[in-house]
């Protein structure tokens, strides 16, 4: 089986993904790694020396070649993956499970306010800017999010919790 999480910066990708891999014995992909692997920089040096656009790209391309390879994953998209260059089009038409982890404004809010310096989307923000930012972001982004096969809401829940509810749903 092929696993993609998607959702927004801070909504726990990563984490739950790679808990749920451990405990099931599935090999584990987060999307930002590989692209730092591959480009040999980190997102933010790729975001400040090459722009957003680059970025998009590669996004793209690094998609395309983890989606081709045989074997089975669960996958950690980046949250802004599934809104650009077809991305979730490309998900909805191959034999892939999605699920969006759904985080409210607050949990985002709180949950970034403490990591935002790794990402450039909102290093720069300060607090009252980054809850405007996001309630926007979020409300754009929410028509991708939402044709998610699957939808599990992730505010005041224990990464284990969750983990297990992903199990459950994903049978
Ligand atoms: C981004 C989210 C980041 C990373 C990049 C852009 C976005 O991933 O891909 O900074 O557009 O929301 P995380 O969701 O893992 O933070």
């Amino acid at each position: 089986m092929k696993t993609v999480l998607i959702g927004y910066m801070g909504s726990g990708k990563s984490s739950i993904g790679k808990l749920f891999a451990k405990k099931n014995n599935l090999y584990f992909i987060d999307l930002d790694t590989y692209i730092e692997q591959k480009e040999n920089m980190s997102i933010t040096e790729i975001f400040n020396n090459k722009g957003e656009i680059y970025f998009r790209k590669k996004e793209h391309t690094y998609l395309k070649e983890i989606l081709d390879s045989k074997q089975e994953f669960i996958l950690a998209l980046g949250g802004g993956t599934p809104c650009y260059t077809g991305n979730m089009e490309l998900l909805l038409t191959q034999n892939i499970t999605t699920v969006y982890l759904k985080a409210s404004i607050n949990t985002i809010v709180q949950r970034l306010t403490n990591e935002k310096s790794e990402r450039p989307l909102v290093a720069r923000l300060n607090a009252d800017d980054l809850h405007e930012f996001i309630a926007k972001h979020l409300f754009e982004r929410n028509y991708f999010y939402n044709k998610a096969k699957y939808k599990i809401t992730v505010d005041a829940k224990k990464v284990t919790d969750i983990v297990t509810e992903l199990a459950l749903l994903l049978g």
